[in-house]
């Protein structure tokens, strides 16, 4: 590796976020939500740490859960998005996956699919969130039209539209539309994600989708009997310029910070190639040598620069974290206008991931 620039994933922290969730939910078992490359964290590297205490994933396409299965990740895998052609519902039950139904085509390619060939399915209910999933009024019908494909195995899924804000009144208003439907169909469930696992208990299901729980990143409810949850991701580069600039002299494309007094900057090998948003403003916090840098002038592509005026003896080759244990993720993201899911999920391929134990 040449440039110091990687992603250290803390395999102790994703432990604990899952056995911390674990404990927090013992009615129910935990689905590690690893799409979209575990939101960056690399869903392999994630599935191996969990391996042994995590009994099923889940991934958004088949094509996630192929690569898992090549990796040698063998647990069961829940496709969330479930067949987007017919082939791959005879492909599901041959890599020991479970597809989500949220549409009667897919019902459809599921019947047409021979018994023997059928992966078990899960049945997505739309109880307000208006994405994807059955419309509750259509339940019965379909309860009766594919009766085939329901088994002791299978669940109601449905997804909250707000769970993250625990004074919108519209999650309980979707929970009492699913119990309801519960009661007429009386399978397993699973409602919850990771907002909702922690912050409305009534969400609570037969199977808990935990995806940002486990990476630690807000933006979570936190409930008094839950103890910390640990980011799972240090983003960190190094310092691979120094320089010394006058007042009133500018830094970066388009001249978009002016120093107020002599200054030192320290360019920092990461930039928004990597997946460092460029939309972070002036004085978005770095962590090095101990202390907090803020952000100065425009993000570049392969490197961005920071004020170490006020930080003694900042050197070559110093470590710079741009989020993790010491920079909050939610702070970052939300200066850049965005939330830490998109944050984790956009760090580029470019950055390597490596793993601490
Ligand atoms: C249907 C569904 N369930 C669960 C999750 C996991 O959400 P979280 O990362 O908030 O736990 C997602 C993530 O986007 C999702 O789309």
């Amino acid at each position: 590796m040449s440039r110091q620039t990687q992603a250290v994933i803390h395999a102790d922290a994703l432990i604990h976020n899952f056995e911390v969730i674990s404990a927090l939910t013992p009615a129910s078992k935990i689905m590690a939500v690893i799409k979209a490359d575990a939101y960056g964290h690399g869903a392999v590297n994630v599935a191996k740490i969990l391996q042994g205490r995590c009994q099923c994933y889940a991934v958004a396409i088949s094509e996630e859960a192929l690569i898992l299965r090549e990796a040698g990740i063998q647990e069961p895998i829940v496709i969330f998005e479930g067949a987007h052609q017919k082939y791959e519902c005879e492909e599901a039950a041959r890599l020991n996956c479970t597809l989500v139904a949220h549409n009667q085509q897919q019902l459809e390619w599921l019947m047409q699919t021979p018994a023997s060939q059928r992966p078990p399915v899960w049945f997505k209910i739309d109880t307000g969130m208006h994405r994807l999933g059955f419309d509750v009024a259509d339940v019965d019908t379909i309860m009766t039209t594919y009766a085939e494909l329901v088994t002791a195995h299978s669940v109601l899924v449905t997804h909250l539209a707000s769970a993250d804000d625990l004074s919108n009144a519209f999650t309980q208003q979707q929970l009492n539309t699913f119990t309801a439907l519960q009661q007429r169909f009386p399978l397993h469930s699973s409602i919850a994600n990771s907002p909702a696992t922690l912050g409305w208990p009534g969400a609570r299901g037969t199977w808990n989708r935990i995806g940002m729980g486990l990476f630690g990143g807000g933006p979570l409810p936190q409930n008094e009997e839950l103890p910390e949850l640990l980011p799972a991701m240090t983003l960190q580069a190094s310092v691979m310029s120094l320089r010394t600039i006058a007042c009133g002299e500018s830094v970066g494309y388009g001249q978009a910070w002016v120093a107020s007094r002599k200054s030192v900057i320290a360019t920092v090998s990461i930039g928004y190639a990597d997946g460092y948003p460029r939309h972070c403003p002036n004085g978005t916090p770095t962590f090095v040598r101990g202390k907090r840098a803020p952000l100065v002038g425009r993000v570049s592509m392969d490197m961005l620069t920071i004020d170490v005026t006020d930080i003694a003896d900042v050197e070559l080759g110093d470590v710079v974290e741009l989020w993790g244990r010491q920079v909050s993720i939610t702070e970052v993201a939300e200066l850049a206008g965005t939330i830490s899911y998109e944050l984790m999920t956009r760090l580029s391929t470019r950055v390597p991931r490596l793993i601490a134990k």
